[in-house]
């Protein structure tokens, strides 16, 4: 092992009862090419092509749990239906092939689905209070406003019931052979709607204090724990934004946030994964740390980061049709090798050169297909 990427990223990392070969991680990617019932197309060779090639984990498209509120768009993919069961099954075979490991990311959108959205139009949206995010931001950070819409106020039995759907897609995945599952609990989905009192004006045991406000969280990852093996990690993806506002925050102070890691913990995560959009940027005032770091420091926890590694620009500019030049990544480096965090999730390079993990690990950089905007409208 020659260069200094290969001898970072090559080292195995253990989360619960799993060995991942080497530190780099497919980030979950939405290819929106699911239709109707149908398995998500070229599903199999997609993932199989990025675990031949050097990529230790990858972690799926976020993919609707078995509950009619879950989704907002006919082509999202689902853990539910003998079509796409039988697409992701033959995606965990094709990666387990080539010697890969895969988690499947779980999905509830929230109060981001609409009246009438599909896959199931009579489904109401459901949200901690029923109200959207008051205001959105465009690419360039300019203040959009948010038409006000009504969902529905989740009962206390539309918690139960969403947090059983939670559990039973898990055990799906685990029956299927997925090797762990992640919880798409950021970006302003359902999850991401509890922890933020823009969303959250609840009054009962949901809402009060930032321990409260991660209750839900707790309740679906402690209901997969008893559903799923010991050992199976589950992994929390958590974020301070939300699609698209950039500018709201979960947890003010480091305080906070580890109150609320502390909930998620305790009831049985593994592993977290901060979705930054940019890895270097520090997560509170009085330290360089990423909220990565900082999860990991309070928590005690792996950690997963993510955000422009390699990429000079972050990746909503990306899907607005902007560039992203490529970058080194020796600052990505010297944080690894400190143990600021433990994986690096990737997202856009993977889209561009399925090749990326290998080209990287064996220095071949110069042969690296930069990313271009356009590689996300052919994700294949
Ligand atoms: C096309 C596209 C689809 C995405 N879909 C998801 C998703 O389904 N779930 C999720 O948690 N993040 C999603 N993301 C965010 C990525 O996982 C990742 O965090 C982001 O692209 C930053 O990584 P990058 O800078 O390496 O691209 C998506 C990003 C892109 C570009």
């Amino acid at each position: 092992m020659t260069n200094r990427a290969a001898q970072a990223f090559s080292r195995p990392f253990t989360v619960g009862g799993l060995t991942i070969p080497n530190r780099i991680v497919m980030s979950p990617m939405t290819r929106f090419s699911s239709t109707g019932g149908e398995a998500p197309r070229d599903l199999a060779a997609y993932y199989a092509r990025r675990a031949a090639a050097g990529v230790g984990l990858v972690i799926t498209e976020s993919t609707y749990i078995d509950h009619p509120t879950a989704g907002n768009m006919d082509n999202g993919s689902r853990m539910y239906g003998d079509g796409p069961l039988a697409g992701w099954s033959r995606a965990v075979e094709a990666v387990h092939a080539e010697g890969g490991l895969i988690w499947s990311q779980l999905q509830h959108v929230g109060m981001f689905r609409k009246a009438g959205d599909l896959p199931h139009p009579d489904a109401p949206a459901f949200g901690p209070s029923g109200v959207p995010m008051d205001y959105a931001t465009d690419f360039s950070g300019a203040p959009v406003e948010v038409a006000p819409r009504a969902g529905h106020i989740m009962t206390q039995a539309d918690i139960d019931d969403v947090v059983r759907a939670f559990a039973g897609s898990a055990a799906t995945a685990e029956r299927l052979g997925f090797d762990g599952v992640e919880l798409n609990a950021g970006h302003g989905y359902l999850i991401d709607e509890f922890f933020w009192p823009g969303t959250n004006r609840r009054t009962d045991a949901y809402n009060g204090d930032v321990a409260a406000r991660a209750r839900f969280a707790g309740e679906v990852v402690a209901a997969i724990r008893a559903a799923v093996s010991p050992g199976f990690p589950i992994s929390m993806r958590l974020s301070q934004w939300k699609n698209n506002n950039f500018t709201t925050r979960n947890w003010e102070t480091p305080e906070e946030f580890g109150i609320a890691l502390g909930v998620m913990a305790d009831a049985g995560t593994d592993v977290f994964h901060l979705s930054t959009r940019r890895y270097w940027e520090p997560a509170f005032d009085g330290s360089g740390l990423n909220l990565a770091g900082w999860a990991k420091k309070l928590s005690g926890l792996p950690v997963i980061t993510v955000g422009s590694v390699g990429l000079a620009d972050e990746f909503w500019t990306s899907l607005a049709g902007g560039d992203a030049a490529t970058t080194g990544i020796g600052g990505l480096l010297d944080r690894l090798e400190a143990d600021e965090f433990d994986l690096v999730a990737v997202g856009r390079p993977l889209i561009a050169d399925p090749e990326w993990a290998a080209k990287v690990i064996s220095g071949r950089d110069s042969e690296i297909t930069a990313f271009t905007p356009a590689a996300l409208g052919t994700i294949h």
